[in-house]
């Protein structure tokens, strides 16, 4: 019996495989783990349709997984890949090492600007993202609940349309390298210290350097400062990201990313 009802190309790669399913995920898609596996389900297949182009096009240019199978049945995109080894750098291991997180962190970041954007099939400019933003403000699909406390309400936005308004009127100045799009904890894996490699390229593309660095800013804030419920690092700083950058933090761009990836 075809318990997981997937299409027979990928029931041929994982039949009689054990796996196990993840947890981690924010965006509801389905993510099943094999031993040296992975099927990501995604509803939203013309975004997974986007993913497999860019990891194509990525694979000999910077470690993403590789794809084994990829099918789209009834609107449903199902997406076999290689399990990237290493952790993922929100393990508990790398968070009580914060030195040598920041450090490869910054190393993924710095390794993802230094690739050459030219023929990069996916754009991720502003024009892109903000049409992509309006039309989730308009079918409803923004969760005010899962924003920053300080977003919406009284001394934020009243609601996503007068953000996204303010979003489109204040775009800063596009600064375009190969941008991950997700640049968070869970999405980069590490191994000795050191990049392993990227996962979770669905918004990779060319895309503004600071919107990597201003999720990246956040992840590691909320990492630990207890958002996801693991252990407190009262006295980690996440500024010390842009020592190892060796740059100048830029508020006024980071925040306006942290306030466009509310949108989503
Ligand atoms: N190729 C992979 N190798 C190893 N782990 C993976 C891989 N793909 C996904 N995962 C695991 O599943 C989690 C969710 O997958 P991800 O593609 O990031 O989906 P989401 O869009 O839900 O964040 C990841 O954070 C990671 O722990
Ligand atoms: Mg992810």
């Amino acid at each position: 019996m075809n318990q997981l009802n997937v299409p027979a190309s990928i029931e041929a790669w994982i039949s009689g495989k054990s796996y196990e399913v993840d947890g981690m995920g924010m965006s509801g898609n389905q993510v099943l783990i094999f031993e040296d596996m992975v099927l990501k389900i995604e509803t939203n297949s013309e975004g997974a349709e986007k993913q497999i182009k860019i990891m194509q096009w990525l694979q000999d240019r910077v470690s993403v997984p590789k794809i084994l199978a990829h099918e789209v049945e009834n609107n449903k995109s199902y997406l076999l890949m290689s399990k990237m080894v290493g952790k993922m750098s929100c393990d508990i291991d790398y968070l009580e090492q914060p030195n040598i997180l920041l450090e490869a962190l910054a190393e993924g970041l710095k390794s993802l600007w230094e690739v050459d954007i030219i023929g990069c099939p996916c754009m991720r400019d502003l024009d892109t993202i903000l049409s992509e933003a309006r039309k989730r403000v308009e079918q409803e699909l923004v969760d005010i609940e899962d924003a920053e406390p300080t977003t919406f309400g009284e001394n934020g936005f009243n609601n996503p349309e007068e953000l996204l308004e303010w979003l489109e009127n204040n775009r800063p100045e596009f600064e375009p390298v190969l941008s991950h799009g997700d640049y968070c904890l869970p999405n980069i894996f590490l191994e000795d210290g050191h990049i392993k490699g990227y996962i979770d390229l669905g918004k990779t593309g060319i895309g503004d350097k600071w919107n990597d660095i201003a999720l990246c800013y956040r992840s590691l804030k909320h990492n630990f400062d207890g958002t996801y419920g693991g252990k407190v690092y009262a006295k980690f700083n996440p500024d010390m990201l842009f020592e190892k950058l060796a740059i100048k933090p830029n508020w006024e761009k980071i925040n306006y990313y942290l306030l466009l990836d509310e949108l989503f």
